[in-house]
């Protein structure tokens, strides 16, 4: 089915200006660009995106590095967006990241994994939404 994701180009990739050599691999696998923003998260937005991960060990560094710098966040569709956004990006270690996926290519580490993706139906419905309103979504034919 066609299908939207949330992707997130994070504060490590936007700071090395990997910006559009991201987005660039994005629709070169055919995914389309449907909304997009640039923003600098808050302690607060950072910690409601990420909720599902509050009292773990690595959330608060987590929270600290998301806030550190601007991201970029857009809306991807196509077929199996959410399935294949997810092969596209590899695993969320880059050491564990299969060759030719955009965190084995850019990620520094497990935090500084360089992109999101959410990571089924239910969590692209509320991370889209968290981000964007209805009307900055732009599908095309
Ligand atoms: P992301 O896909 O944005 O979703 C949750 C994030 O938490 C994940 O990418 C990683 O950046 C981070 N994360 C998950 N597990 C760990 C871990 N064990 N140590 C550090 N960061 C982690």
């Amino acid at each position: 089915a066609l299908e939207q994701t949330l992707s997130i180009i994070k504060p490590d990739a936007v700071k090395r200006d990997l910006i559009g050599r991201i987005l660039a691999r994005f629709e070169a696998e055919g995914f389309r660009i449907v909304a997009a923003k640039m923003l600098h998260l808050s302690e607060a937005q950072a910690q409601g995106f990420y909720a599902e991960h509050e009292g773990k060990a690595f959330f608060a560094g987590l929270v600290d590095y998301m806030t550190s710098a601007p991201i970029m966040v857009t809306v991807l569709e196509k077929e199996n967006a959410i399935g294949d956004y997810r092969t596209l990006i590899g695993a969320t270690n880059p050491e564990e990241a299969a060759p030719g996926t955009i965190r084995r290519d850019f990620a520094l580490s497990k935090t500084q994994n360089s992109v999101h993706g959410s990571d089924g139906p239910s969590s692209a419905e509320r991370e889209i939404a968290y981000f964007f309103a209805e009307s900055e979504i732009c599908p095309r034919d």
